[in-house]
């Protein structure tokens, strides 16, 4: 059963809803016609302001590290989509203490609080870019060895294997999306992470790009609005799998995605190459065959169509304000 009203959804509870990925998908389950309750930082700007306003749309406030927070957030929701990260995974080597203090800590009381609170399912975004470390084929697979070469993967993994436990001795049901590069509308152009945002960004404000390396490094970028279709998927989704890659299955060199940015902005991308970072792996693309036949879910827009959205969308005055 893919459906989540069909399996008698009543209400969702989105961690990190008013993130670039959890905004979206607040939006979708509105539009879907389920209540949502957002659970995010205090005062934490929303990246969309469409949902506020929706007699369904429910905004709580707390700290994902709390446990008295999340056993609010949790009261009478049936489905759990965790989207908080409190790290990133360039700096978490910095501090893997924290790292593992809040996001494993946090995630651990999560699940102790949703058996408790009888919760049906918890949906958790991993993330295919690190938990895989040095791809040894590609595309990878999710059987592919994890040997994660940042805090962040390591801890992304070590909850993806808490998830497993509480099936296991509670039968909590989850199931793990390994996201590859998501992009699009609400992205933060101005942050140093997200190749498609920044490059986007410094092309528009007719800045010089900079490549470290020859621009041959290829990743799978998949556009937010498909993102979202595999979230609401999973959520419905009552299978025997429970970790799916989630891509678009193709790869881009940075020089392709300087050109198809050029293509979707009518504008020149000034490109300077700096010498390469070891720790570049060259090619990262993720194997989605499993998504396909398990989760019947599939990329719809394409890498070019979804550059000239995302491009179109920073025109306009919601736009403006991530500049
Ligand atoms: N964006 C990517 O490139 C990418 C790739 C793979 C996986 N992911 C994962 O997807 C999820 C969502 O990513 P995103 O890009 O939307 O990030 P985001 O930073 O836009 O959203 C995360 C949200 O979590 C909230 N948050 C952080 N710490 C919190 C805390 N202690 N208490 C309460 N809320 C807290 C933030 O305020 C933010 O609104 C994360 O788990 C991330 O690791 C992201």
């Amino acid at each position: 059963m893919n459906d989540l009203n069909e399996n008698a959804v009543k209400r969702c509870l989105v961690l990190g809803g008013s993130g670039f990925i959890g905004s979206h998908l607040v939006d979708e389950l509105l539009k879907r016609g389920l209540q949502v309750r957002c659970f995010d930082r205090p005062h934490v700007k929303p990246v969309s302001a469409l949902h506020l306003g929706n007699a369904n749309f429910e905004l709580c406030e707390g700290d994902f590290v709390s446990e008295a927070d999340i056993a609010r957030a949790l009261d009478g929701c049936d489905i759990c989509f965790h989207l908080v990260s409190t790290t990133l995974p360039q700096s978490s080597n910095a501090d893997p203490v924290f790292d593992v203090e809040s996001n494993v800590m946090g995630s651990v009381r999560l699940l102790h609080q949703a058996v408790k609170h009888g919760l049906k399912k918890i949906v958790f975004v991993s993330s295919g870019g690190t938990v895989y470390g040095i791809p040894k084929e590609v595309p990878i697979r999710e059987t592919h060895p994890t040997d994660p070469l940042s805090s962040y993967g390591i801890t992304k993994l070590a909850i993806e294997k808490y998830l497993h436990l509480h099936k296991v001795l509670h039968g909590l049901d989850y199931t793990i999306l390994r996201l590859a590069n998501p992009y699009g509308e609400r992205q933060r152009i101005n942050a140093s992470q997200g190749a498609v945002a920044v490059f986007l960004g410094k092309v528009l404000r007719g800045e010089t790009v900079e490549i470290w390396g020859d621009g041959s490094v290829v990743r799978d970028y998949i556009h937010i609005a498909d993102v979202v279709d595999a979230l609401v998927t999973a959520a419905g989704f009552s299978g025997n799998e429970h970790i799916f890659n989630i891509g678009s299955g193709r790869g881009h060199s940075l020089n392709e995605l300087l050109d198809a940015i050029e293509a979707a902005t009518g504008r020149k991308a000034e490109r300077r190459y700096l010498p390469g970072r070891p720790f570049d792996v060259p090619t990262s693309v993720l194997c989605i065959e499993r998504a396909r036949q398990a989760l019947g879910w599939s990329p719809k827009v394409g890498f070019e169509e979804g550059l000239r959205r995302f491009s179109d969308w920073l025109g306009t005055s919601a736009g403006e304000d991530r500049h």
